[in-house]
């Protein structure tokens, strides 16, 4: 069974088959932000995959998606999966990997006239990179309880759209239950997103856990104004604020140390205009740390000196949290099983936290959880460039496959 392994050229023609829906012009990227008709194109196929696949198919209240091949036992399934949505300016395996990797498990068993001893579950969850809908892994939070239906519906996206409202016109608003059932056990292939494999010359990641995320949404007032005229000792100025905060946080990640990282990623200002004072000013601020209490201390910071910035500009804030998890472990277990498949491949799998947020770490609030990575050439993700090579993939796929079995037989 160790020789069993995935077609790495349909993986890769269903990973540029979905890359073509929302395809950025010119680039290897998407844009397939969540429940936009693109990401509706991009469900239509996954779906028809796994029909073709027989899968048994549920779409949940959120638009979740799992398919569910049956295996020898009943009981709860060993799932793998992932998202298919992107940021405006995504990579097309963020995600799309971890989803497709699964499909490609199923086929290479059913190919091989295999049948795993538990059923094996392959997700798609909504709305993980949380870019239209604050928070990211949305889908899989719901999923896990973490959220009511009703709360998720009715977030606002960045285009003053609702969940709910998208959900239905896209006709994504299934019957499945929620929280969904509990899985056995989960397991995600992912693209590192970072320099670390790529660096050291290796090939596979056994994940330990995601780092916490926090991100506020700052919105500060003052008084628009003639640029010309108004002297500097009389303006209330919010872009003021919002450049001092985006100095302030960069400066305190840098002293903080790794891995501190923060970022403002969005900014907007009113009326945007070359000789006008802004009236306001709206920013994000995304602070993530491994330790929740570096990741409290830099928060407290950021909001004191946020709070003292206002003032002293004679500006008002009004702050919203769009996010907030805190750092997760996953399962000694699920990180052992991906150490032995590598181990199996002649691989050595490197230990390592998750820079960036999965839904891997959603389950891993019901069910021994764990990922497997593999590397990002140049560390670069969230840009159209994002690239993993097709050897990578598939030892990466090829880990994901023998972690599922291994799995499935406990
Ligand atoms: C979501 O995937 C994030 O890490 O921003
Ligand atoms: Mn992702
Ligand atoms: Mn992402």
């Amino acid at each position: 069974m160790t020789d069993l392994h995935i077609d790495i050229d349909r993986l890769i023609d269903r990973l540029a088959a979905l890359a073509e829906i929302g395809a950025i012009e010119g680039t290897q990227g998407c844009a397939r932000l969540a429940l936009t008709d693109e990401d509706r194109a991009g469900r239509d196929l996954v779906v028809s995959w796994m029909r073709d696949l027989e899968l048994d198919v549920t779409i949940d209240g959120v638009g979740n998606v799992v398919g569910v091949m049956a295996g020898s036992t009943e009981g709860a399934p060993v799932m793998t999966g992932s998202h298919i949505d992107t940021v405006r300016t995504g990579g097309r395996y963020d995600g799309n990997l971890g989803v497709l990797a699964g499909l490609e498990v199923v086929e290479t068993l059913r190919t091989a006239n295999m049948t795993p001893t538990r059923p094996l579950a392959v997700a798609f969850f909504t709305d993980e990179e949380g870019a239209r809908f604050p928070p990211d892994m949305l889908g899989s939070l719901v999923y896990v309880g973490g959220m009511g239906v009703e709360e998720a519906h009715a977030i606002q996206g960045i285009d003053d759209t609702t969940v709910g409202g998208e959900l239905d016109r896209i006709g994504y608003l299934g019957p499945g239950p929620l929280p969904g059932p509990t899985p056995h056990a989960f397991v995600e292939l992912h693209v590192e997103q970072g320099p670390v494999l790529e660096a050291e010359g290796l090939t596979i990641g056994a994940v330990t856990g995601v780092q916490g995320i926090s991100w506020t949404e700052v919105t500060v007032i003052g008084q628009s104004n003639h640029a010309g005229t108004t002297p500097m000792t009389l303006r209330k100025d919010p872009g003021v604020v919002a450049f001092k905060v985006g100095s302030f946080v960069n400066e305190l990640a840098h002293e903080l140390g790794a891995p501190q990282v923060a970022t403002v990623g969005r900014i907007e200002m009113h009326p945007n205009l070359v000789n006008v004072v802004p009236a306001s000013a709206t920013f994000t601020i995304d602070l993530r740390h491994t330790d929740n209490d570096v990741l409290l201390e830099a928060e407290r910071r950021t909001a004191d000196f946020l709070a003292a910035t206002a003032e002293a500009e004679n500006c008002t804030i009004e702050t919203r949290s769009l996010a907030r998890f805190d750092p997760v472990v996953f399962d000694e277990t699920v990180i052992c099983a991906v150490e032995r498949a590598a181990a199996v491949q002649g691989r050595t799998a490197r230990r390592m936290p998750s820079g960036a947020g999965h839904d891997a770490q959603m389950l891993a609030r019901v069910c021994p959880t764990g990922m497997v990575f593999v590397p990002s050439v140049d560390g670069v993700s969230h840009n159209p460039a994002e690239y993993t090579s097709p050897e990578d993939l598939e030892a990466g796929a090829n880990v994901l496959l023998h972690v599922m079995l291994e799995l499935a037989t406990t």
